[in-house]
């Protein structure tokens, strides 16, 4: 058996210093009591066993074998091999002391045909024994449905944009709540739908790598939500009552704004909200439900000014529109990064007509913001927190879970500027739920180790823990900012130390 390797060596490590602590006034800060702390992954990104058992191929497999698809060319065969090592995943948690962890189920890997006519034995035991051995170790496990990795057999129908996968996705979550629901408490339907829709049926940048931007893609998006609400509502009637556990979503809630604060620019934010996240929130969130007017308008005219006979963006019938409404019983949230948006500079034809980029019909950037290595991760704290708010301002401060938050870097053990990063918005968290009395529940760190960044593949570090991609053991150590996050977790403190101890520890 495989357990942590723990030598004497202790590394007295400099990290950030405590300036801006001090200039907030104060040494540390406590973390509410009601908030709880975890970490996350996802099947596709950890397991490797890409054909163990009886499991078939999911998109990704498929998308991250075509030559020239992923930046450094690497694959997601065998990535962390959490599929055979997932007693050693269980060892870094219980080494941080985390609350929860969130982790990704992999349809295929549960449902080989797609459908529910045959379950893997394999594919769902695996899944039990990891979900006893959280609880075995009082780690409450949260677990997402969907983190993108659809089986290939049902893509070859179309995927997501054939509507009968509604049906499809409610029959695997009711296999998932039957065979787990005993003692999963927390069912997260999807995770981030822009970016696997958006990305997947408009750009050729994530799987299924099918250009339909525009039409498709936001088809695809009416055939999700429904999708989505099937799974809730099932859930509702059928497992709620006896389960007694809670079903919701999680929506990517980067933050955008306009560049300057003139009326235009300051519209220009609202409209890219809706469009970025207002698509998927609204219509499950919303008094009204459906899909946010300014976005509906914006379309149609676009469509209309195309020769389009009806606008692309497909229609939500009052019975669907109800359908969806209300059924999340919890925001998730999920925030890297904010951008500034302007008109100034954008020209038709700089992005294909139509696609969604062309709809929204503007460019953006970090503004007066230094760039993270990984782009998408630059630093700009008070952005999450104006997200938290207009999470809350739109939707009557609904309970909102953070069900990712992290930093992405191009490797190295010593990352301070993860944990800068990391300091920094948890330091705005606290400040939505204690200044702006933001409903946080949940706080995750993205990610507990370095895994597969779907296109960026293996190259991309988002890791507290850093893993030896060349040891076929697939040896995990703990960064900096594991050591500093386990600190937080057993403080529940807040806190900016000159030096920190780093024990030299290994999984
Ligand atoms: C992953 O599997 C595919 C399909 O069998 C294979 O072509 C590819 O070489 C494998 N990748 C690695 C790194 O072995
Ligand atoms: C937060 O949300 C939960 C669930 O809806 C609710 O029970 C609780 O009262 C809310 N707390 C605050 C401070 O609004």
């Amino acid at each position: 058996m495989w357990s942590f390797h723990l030598v004497t060596a202790i590394l007295a490590v400099s990290l950030v210093s405590a300036k801006e602590l001090r200039n907030l006034g104060t040494e540390e800060r406590e973390i509410p009591e009601g908030l709880k702390l975890g970490v996350a992954t996802a099947s596709f990104q950890i397991e490797g066993g890409w054909d163990a058992a009886d499991k078939s191929p999911s998109i990704w497999d498929v998308h991250s074998h075509i030559p020239g698809k992923i930046e450094d060319g690497t694959d997601g065969n065998d990535t962390c091999k959490s599929y055979e090592y997932y007693q050693r995943d269980i060892n870094m948690l219980k080494f941080l002391g985390v609350d929860f962890y969130r982790f990704s189920i992999s349809w295929p890997r549960v449902l080989p045909h797609g459908y529910a006519n045959k379950i893997s034995k394999e594919g769902i035991g695996y899944y039990s024994d990891l979900v006893d051995g959280l609880l075995a170790n009082g780690i409450q496990p949260i677990v997402t449905m969907f983190h993108w990795d659809l089986p290939q057999v049902l893509q070859d129908l179309g995927g997501w944009a054939n509507p009968e996968i509604a049906v499809w996705f409610e029959d695997y979550a009711r296999v998932l709540y039957e065979a787990l629901g005993d003692r999963v408490k927390i069912w997260i339907t999807m995770n981030e739908p822009k970016q696997f829709l958006i990305f997947g049926y408009g750009t050729t940048r994530f799987a299924p790598d099918i250009i339909s931007a525009g039409t498709g893609d936001y088809l695809a998006v009416k055939n999700m939500l429904i999708a989505h609400a099937r799974a809730w509502h099932l859930y509702d009637k059928e497992f709620r009552e006896t389960q007694k556990g809670i079903c919701g979503i999680t929506i990517a809630t980067d933050f955008r704004e306009g560049a300057t604060n003139s009326p235009d620019d300051i519209e220009l934010g609202n409209l890219v909200m809706d469009f970025e996240v207002g698509f998927y929130s609204h219509p499950i969130f919303s008094k009204t439900g459906g899909f946010p007017e300014r976005m509906i308008k914006r379309i149609a005219e676009k469509s209309a000014e195309q020769g389009f006979p009806r606008s692309r963006l497909p229609e939500l019938s009052q019975d669907e529109i109800n359908f969806i409404r209300g059924t999340s019983d919890f925001y998730g949230f999920n925030h890297y990064s904010t951008r500034f948006y302007t008109t100034k500079g954008y020209e038709r034809g700089m992005y294909p007509i139509p696609s969604y980029d062309d709809d929204i019909g503007a460019v953006s950037d970090y503004g007066i913001y230094k760039e993270a290595p990984i782009r998408h991760t630059t630093k700009i704290p008070n952005g999450m927190r104006k997200a938290l708010n207009w999470v809350k301002d739109n939707y009557d401060n609904p309970e909102v879970f953070i069900t990712e938050n992290g930093y992405g870097t191009l490797g190295g053990k010593n990352d301070v500027d993860r944990i800068d990063y990391y300091k920094d918005y948890i330091n705005s968290v606290l400040d939505a739920i204690e200044v702006d009395g933001c409903n946080i529940t949940y706080y995750t760190a993205w990610s507990l180790m370095d895994n597969f960044e779907w296109d960026s593949g293996l190259s991309a570090k988002f890791g507290l823990f850093e893993v030896d991609f060349d040891d076929e053991m697939r040896t995990r150590r703990p960064r900096h900012s594991a050591i500093w996050y386990r600190n937080l977790i057993a403080t529940r403190k807040l806190a900016f130390t000159d030096e920190t101890h780093v024990e030299e520890i290994w999984f």
